[in-house]
């Protein structure tokens, strides 16, 4: 396949891991990649890679959290290949800490290149973009920008705006013909995470909080990033893609309970009950709604281990019962479960 056959992309971060690995699978699929990047050396070495791939290459030493130097970046790219059509803007870190932990500067180095520097990139993009008739922008953010990550505020909040500028981007850009949609990764094996995942308990949690039993590739990442930044995508704007093998969704590390014909809420510890008494109770509706006798109404299903999830059930009716079981369906949507 090459989808990206004319095109010309632009990649920050784009000497290591995941940008790394994007810029091999853009090359491989007819792009020419501007990588730009703070590290001359595996700026230098990716190109190559880019070349052994197939692909025109452009090394260019942009610290992205400074302005001037995104606007020379995107100039250049546009510059050699004759336009811009691609912007992927995987320049990151990783970082610890809560609020009272981290310092002033520390909070700033983050949020600046986890944030500032996204806004920066594609500020310098997207007139050039335009020139060229529109774009794809694929932002690098995380699950951590899904949700609060346990001791990581500036990370989970510098990945959380990420998510919500990639909302504004493409409300704002899509009648220029600019899509804008970013990946959530989990935990990926790349040099960031290299000597945090060394330390085996580390590693066997992390695994063990992502549902398919693994961590993520680069190249996993890549697939999703060139996927949102190609043609396939023609109507996808404003998409939040987690990349994570269900660590976000689905319920980490856990056997999923069997189902046994019962549907509904799924995911509350034993003792957080009574903060989810409203999900109890529209279930305990959809449940009348069924006609459900005494015997099958709504309940917590505790699972054995302490810090086990429980399901909150709504009988469903028996295959037996199948003319009715459209009607529960119909009743279920419009009681918004
Ligand atoms: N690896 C993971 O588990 C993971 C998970 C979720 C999100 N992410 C995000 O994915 C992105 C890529 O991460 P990675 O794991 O590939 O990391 P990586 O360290 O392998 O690559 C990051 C690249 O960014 C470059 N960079 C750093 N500061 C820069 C700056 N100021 N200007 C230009 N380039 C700069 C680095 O030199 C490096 O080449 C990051 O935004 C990261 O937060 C990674």
């Amino acid at each position: 396949m090459r989808r990206f056959e004319g095109k010309v992309a632009l990649i920050t971060g784009g000497a290591s891991g995941i940008g790394r690995a994007t810029a091999v699978r853009l090359a491989g699929e007819g792009a020419a990649v501007a990588i730009a990047d703070i590290n001359d050396q595996a700026a230098a070495e990716a190109c190559h890679r880019v070349e052994d791939a197939g692909g025109r290459a452009l090394c260019i030493h942009a610290d992205v959290t400074v302005a001037a130097a995104c606007e020379e970046m995107a100039g250049a790219a546009a510059e050699r290949f004759g336009r811009l059509d691609v912007l992927v803007t995987s320049a990151g870190v990783g970082a610890g800490g809560s609020v009272v932990e981290i310092t002033e500067d520390e909070w700033d180095r983050v949020v600046d290149l986890d944030l500032k520097a996204v806004y920066l990139s594609s500020k310098a993009a997207i007139p050039r973009m335009r020139q060229a008739g529109g774009g794809a922008i694929v932002h690098v953010a995380s699950i951590g920008g899904l949700r609060g990550r346990w001791g990581a505020a500036s990370f989970s909040a510098a990945k959380g705006g990420v998510v919500n500028l990639t909302r504004c981007m493409a409300l704002h850009h899509a009648r220029e013909h600019i899509r804008v949609n970013c990946v959530c990764p989990g935990v990926i094996e790349t040099p960031l995470t290299r000597r945090w995942l060394s330390d085996p308990e580390t590693r066997a949690r992390q695994v063990a909080a992502h549902p398919m039993g693994r961590l993520g590739r680069p190249e996993e990442v890549a697939a999703a990033i060139a996927f949102l930044a190609g043609d396939d995508a023609s109507f996808i704007t404003g998409a939040i893609l987690t990349v994570d093998g269900g660590h976000v969704d689905l319920e980490a590390g856990r056997q999923p309970l069997d189902d046994g014909g019962q549907a509904g809420a799924v995911g509350f510890s034993r003792g957080q009950e009574s903060q989810h008494a409203h999900l109890l109770s529209a279930c305990s509706q959809a449940a009348r709604m069924n006609g459900s006798a005494s015997s099958q109404s709504p309940r917590l299903v505790h699972r054995s281990r302490a810090r086990a999830p429980c399901r909150t059930s709504i009988p469903r009716p028996s295959i037996a019962r199948a003319p009715d079981r459209r009607a529960w369906r119909r009743r279920r949507v419009s009681s918004g479960l």
